[in-house]
């Protein structure tokens, strides 16, 4: 959906900036973009990344996929161009949480390079950092926390990432975490929590 239909709208410019809410909050706004196959454990890891930021009194916010497209993105399937789509709105809301001030994390399996490059092109300098949850398919697929794998397997389901659609992994994230070599959520969000801090997103003391 890439043609603009909307004409005749002006930008109006808020008199509070970014750095504004950025000083309030105590930390900078920043997304933090998990992208990896479905059982990879991309909603795992965010939502103890959420509960420790939390604690920390962090602002943060977590979207996720499937919730996402409980209601924002119920009009999007599987197709490409709907997955490309789904980014698309994601980057943009993404957008407003980090002008917010706030640590947005999303978890979408988000397969296309270009459509990860695409958000990060639309946030500024070091407001994305992608994170490639890996995990090879074989692990996912002996997870399948939600049976989807076999359904895909049985061909019941269509276009399923890893199976009958593609998943292009990041070149150069700023953070890899491989949960099949360690499966300790807590330990692996720890990995998330100590490049927010030495890269000065969070201070220590948060
Ligand atoms: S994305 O490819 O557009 O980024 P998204 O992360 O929103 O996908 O949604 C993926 C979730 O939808 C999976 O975790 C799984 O639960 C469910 N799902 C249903 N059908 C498919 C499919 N064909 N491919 C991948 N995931 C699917």
């Amino acid at each position: 959906m890439s043609d603009v239909k909307s004409t005749n709208i002006h930008w109006h410019e808020g008199e509070i900036t970014k750095q504004d809410r950025e000083r309030q909050n105590g930390h900078k706004g920043v997304c933090i973009w998990y992208t990896g196959l479905s059982g990879s454990g991309k909603s795992s890891i965010a939502v103890e990344v959420e509960k420790k930021l939390f604690e920390k009194g962090v602002k943060t916010y977590v979207l996720d996929g499937d919730n996402i497209r409980h209601g924002l993105n119920k009009n999007l399937g599987f197709s490409p161009e709907d997955r490309t789509e789904n980014i698309r709105r994601i980057g943009e809301v993404a957008k407003l949480f980090v002008d917010a001030g706030m640590v947005v994390m999303t978890a979408f399996i988000s397969p296309y390079k270009e459509d990860r490059n695409n958000v990060r092109k639309l946030l500024g300098d070091g407001e994305f950092i992608e994170v490639y949850v890996e995990a090879d398919l074989e692990t996912c697929e002996q997870r399948d926390p939600k049976g989807l794998y076999k359904k895909a397997r049985s061909g019941e389901i269509k276009n399923f990432t890893g199976i009958s659609a593609p998943y292009e992994a990041p070149e150069n994230p700023e953070l890899i975490i491989n949960t099949t070599e360690e499966t300790n959520v807590t330990k692996n969000a720890e990995k998330v929590i100590e490049y927010l801090i030495s890269n000065k997103y969070i201070e220590n003391n948060n």
